[in-house]
């Protein structure tokens, strides 16, 4: 049984050094849904989403990601949150979040901030109404991908799966055996993954992932940086992740946030059965690209973690 019931990942809080900067990339350029500005921060959501926001971009610096917030399912798993995380030694803080009541914030023993809440406002998705669609556009926000602080990814497995209630989808080993990268879904949802989580020398954010409707969504913001020369935006693909089968579209905002358009995932729908799938090291190449494309000379850039001083 886990620790507390995860009801699945639900938004990311980034810092960023220009609101307005921001606001053009992602909602002129992206189409993410508007929100909500509240002084130096944007409220932002994908079409079919909800709840009031997904994304959350701050004015502040360094750049990067503030904390992953996840949904639990019920108000009596915040007991549980943060009975877990004080028996284990980390600070568990009533945090403030606009459109949220009861939110825990966390650090957790991998040096990655946590938020964890159980009641959004609810604003109601986009649904039906295509004529307001621009950008790609983002549907919803898919997973969040994570450097854990630790020299044993087993480690960061085992807290994943046990204690959170996460379901090991697939994992890529070293060159010595051990596990490097695992993807992981939530009890609820069943995609590929939720989260996925690298073995790191710190904590560290490699990037949040978007799910858009279909591939042709990506090249067409591929096609809209061009055409305003922001060819730097543009890092990786399109192409077709080997691990997860995704097809991806990896851009950097203007602060270097890296943000994946993704799609074309599986779904598994007997989680009871699924044996996950290993990837060993000499399959590095076409795991990351099943096209088989060398990946860009940045890609092993990240993110750091930034968590709000409380
Ligand atoms: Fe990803």
């Amino acid at each position: 049984m886990p620790a507390f019931n995860i009801h699945r990942l639900s938004h990311a809080a980034l810092n960023v050094s220009n609101i307005e900067r921001a606001r053009e990339f992602y909602v002129d350029i992206l189409g993410f849904v508007e929100v909500e500005k509240n002084g130096d921060e944007l409220y932002l959501k994908g079409v079919e989403e909800g709840q009031h926001h997904s994304l959350i971009l701050k004015k502040g610096e360094p750049t990067g990601l503030v904390y992953a917030g996840f949904r639990v399912s019920s108000p009596e798993d915040l007991d549980r949150v943060r009975s877990y995380y004080e028996s284990r030694g980390c600070r568990v803080t009533k945090y403030k979040e606009k459109a949220v009541d009861d939110a825990l914030l966390v650090i957790d023993m991998f040096g990655v901030p946590m938020l964890f809440y159980y009641d959004m406002e609810y604003t109601g998705d986009l649904g039906l109404r295509f004529n307001v669609y621009k950008g790609a556009p983002p549907v919803r926000i898919h997973h969040v991908n994570l450097g854990l602080k630790t020299h044993d990814l087993e480690e960061g497995l085992r807290y994943y799966t046990e204690d959170l209630g996460f379901i090991l989808t697939e994992y890529f080993l070293g060159p010595d055996g051990s596990k490097q990268i695992a993807w992981l879904t939530g009890r609820y949802i069943h995609s590929s993954h939720e989260v996925a989580i690298a073995k790191a020398g710190d904590a560290a954010f490699h990037h949040i992932a978007y799910y858009v409707f279909e591939f042709r969504d990506m090249v067409r913001i591929a096609d809209i940086l061009a055409s305003l020369g922001m060819w730097d935006s543009i890092e990786r693909g399109p192409g077709r992740h080997g691990a997860t089968r995704g097809f991806h579209l990896y851009l950097r905002d203007p602060d270097g946030n890296r943000i994946e358009l993704y799609q074309g995932d599986y779904v598994i729908l007997d989680p009871d059965k699924w044996k996950p799938i290993e990837w060993r090291y000499e399959q590095a190449r076409y795991r990351s690209d099943f096209w088989g494309r060398p990946t860009p000379e940045r890609w092993r850039e990240v993110k750091q973690v930034i968590p709000p001083s409380l």
